[in-house]
């Protein structure tokens, strides 16, 4: 029985020589330590072993037990350290690599427009007023005074989204310009004091859409910034000097502006405002086409049937609007010659800003 727990203790200690990962080692733990291995079999049947051997074999037993896991035990924190060993020296963090370059997001090109301009604006006391882009007839078109057959309906033709409505007159329509906004806007502002009305200082800058064909000039759908400023007493020269300061501040502190007669339904008298061409100077170049003038927005007026519309007294109330579209200006600034780059979404185009 004795030589018996020798050989258990031989084979187990030899069989752990030869174990060299974590598997292996606890395999080794089920079958030389487990419950169903030879030593611990020895402890079950020791009823089997004639009483006056069971000391001496009791014994012995508890010592190639002890043993067995006191290799078990040793060979673990062997394996331990070995690992340890590896990670580290194949795991080494050499810190004088060069590091992988963050790819930063940025902002599109007519975003950075957009914030300029409304930063300039809200230094100037203008408020972000934001309406809708689904619009209907009346407030695209017939509130702001374009007569049912205007041919100014037909430069702007729409995307309709609902042709008929149960009066047969109003369809649904997406915007094609901001200028609705001015109507839902003086209502709202109207709506809280109807008899006197507060005035308004506001931007209203959003997406709009024509239905045009698609060119290096023109595309389906394009941001815009709406002006309007309604209040007492407020005449053309606030129209004019508050777009001059725009101009100076969006473009540069010297720069000139000029303002050109032109007709919008909802305002009157109507203008274009050009500015001197921020790229050559006035000298004239490509991007001015030899004029020295860049176009930059339409203004006017508030007609009095627009403001009426909108719940303030013409007799009362006087205003100034103005348009403006931002992917022109950016176009302008960077010389980008085709709009359609806009919302191609190419990241080619859209790294270089
Ligand atoms: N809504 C006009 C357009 O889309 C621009 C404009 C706005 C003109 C306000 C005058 C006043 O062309």
């Amino acid at each position: 029985m004795l030589e018996k727990l020798e050989e258990t203790k031989q084979a187990g200690m030899s069989s752990l020589l030869e174990i060299n990962d974590e598997d292996a080692l606890s395999q080794w733990k089920v079958s030389h330590i487990g419950r169903s291995s030879a030593i611990m079999d020895v402890f079950k049947n020791m009823n089997e072993v004639p009483k006056e051997e069971r000391g001496a074999v009791g014994r012995a037993a508890n010592e190639v037990k002890q043993a067995l896991e006191a290799a078990f035990t040793e060979k673990t924190a062997a394996l331990r350290e070995v690992a340890l060993q590896h990670s580290l020296s194949e795991e080494r963090l050499d810190v004088t690599l060069p590091g992988r370059a963050l790819s930063r997001g940025r902002l599109h090109p007519v975003t950075q427009t957009l914030r300029e301009i409304y930063r300039v604006f809200a230094d100037m006391g203008f408020q972000v007023y934001r309406s809708r882009e689904v619009e209907t007839d009346e407030y695209n078109f017939q509130l702001l005074n374009f007569p049912p057959n205007h041919p100014a309906r037909e430069m702007q033709d729409s995307f309709y989204v609902q042709t008929e409505d149960e009066r047969g007159d109003n369809p649904i329509l997406l915007r094609t310009h901001t200028s609705p906004g001015q109507i839902r806007a003086m209502r709202e502002y109207s709506g809280e004091n109807p008899d006197d009305p507060p005035p308004v200082r506001i931007i209203l800058p959003g997406m709009c859409y024509r239905y045009e064909q698609v060119s290096a000039r023109s595309e389906t759908q394009f941001t815009q910034v709406e002006g309007l400023a309604v209040g007492h007493k407020i005449t053309f020269s606030d129209l004019k000097g508050t777009l001059s300061d725009f101009a100076r501040r969006m473009f540069g502190q010297d720069v000139r502006t000029r303002f050109r007669a032109s007709h919008f339904p909802f305002t009157e008298p109507s203008a274009e405002m050009d500015v001197e061409c921020f790229l050559c100077g006035g000298e004239g170049c490509s991007v001015c086409k030899g004029t020295g003038w860049l176009e930059i927005l339409g203004c006017g007026m508030v007609h009095p049937v627009v403001l009426e519309n909108g719940g303030y007294d013409p007799e009362c109330y006087t205003g100034f609007a103005f348009g403006m579209g931002p992917e022109r200006i950016t176009m302008l600034r960077h010389r980008i010659e085709d709009i359609r780059y806009f919302w191609a979404n190419d990241l080619r185009f859209l790294e270089q800003f």
